[in-house]
């Protein structure tokens, strides 16, 4: 059975527009409660909760991750770059699984697979500091073969791809074919090279069921559709839709 991971970093984008700078005033009600959201989501059948510790601390900071270490009792996801001040953190919380993305500051959210290949020497060291620690590490890549060989080839047991094009592509059918072609045969791939597959990006309630069909996934990461559906239904049914929904492939 595919599992959900849910991503809640967009919680905590809400959080930061109003109170990034009195995260510690202990007078002031602080919402939303970035670990009741994640508490919900579980209770409503997450499998793992992601959160991405960025470089620039834009969303989730670094106590949400040691706060969501603490309480959540399903698996802790950590996103991050292979950024030495982030890996330092979490060689600290150690979450269960660490996902390695690529990070630019201009960026609004994560746009693309990491590129294995030309950041192989920062990423393999990333990887081996992460396994070292009983973390199991995934990268986040494109979906093609080189990269998913890369991952192979410096040890990482998990690679997420990247559905971002699928999901771009969803008015043009012949385009969303291919994406999906290309998404198939890379699960493939690496199902090959003994690497369990994940996948996430631009995953909503109507894409959702045809990238189940076209292929099997360990795991999808979920944030900005979820998120966006709990403000109109809550954040429990949110998640039991798309838990539904992944269920009945
Ligand atoms: N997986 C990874 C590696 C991501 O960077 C993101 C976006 O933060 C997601 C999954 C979730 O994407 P979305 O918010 O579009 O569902």
């Amino acid at each position: 059975m595919t599992k959900l991971g849910v991503n809640i970093d967009h919680s905590a984008t809400l959080r930061q527009a109003r109170y990034r700078d009195c995260l510690d005033n202990r007078q002031i009600i602080i919402e939303p409660d970035v670990l009741q959201i994640a508490l919900l989501a579980e209770k409503a059948g997450a499998d793992s909760i992601t959160a991405h510790l960025r470089e620039d601390r834009r969303h989730m900071v670094d106590a949400d991750l040691a706060n969501l270490r603490r309480n959540i009792s399903t698996k802790l996801n950590m996103e991050m770059a292979c950024n030495p001040d982030v890996l330092s953190v979490a060689l600290d919380i150690v979450p269960d699984y660490a996902c390695l993305v690529p990070e630019n500051r201009a960026e609004v959210t994560t746009e693309g697979g990491l590129d294995i290949l030309s950041n192989m020497q920062k990423t393999a060291k990333t990887v081996e500091a992460l396994s070292q620690k009983g973390v199991v590490v995934s990268i986040f890549i494109d979906p093609e073969a080189k990269q998913i060989e890369a991952a192979k080839s410096i040890g990482a047991p998990v690679v997420e791809l990247h559905t971002g094009a699928y999901a771009n592509s969803w008015g043009d059918l012949p385009k969303r074919q291919r994406e999906l072609e290309r998404l198939r045969r890379a699960s493939e791939r690496a199902r090959e090279l003994g690497i369990t597959v994940n996948s996430g990006h631009g995953i909503n309630y109507q894409n959702v069921s045809p990238l189940l069909e076209a292929a099997a996934f360990n795991e999808l990461n979920i944030g900005h559709s979820i998120i966006c559906r709990a403000l109109v239904v809550g954040i429990e049914k949110a998640v039991s839709e798309m838990k539904a929904l992944i269920n009945a492939r």
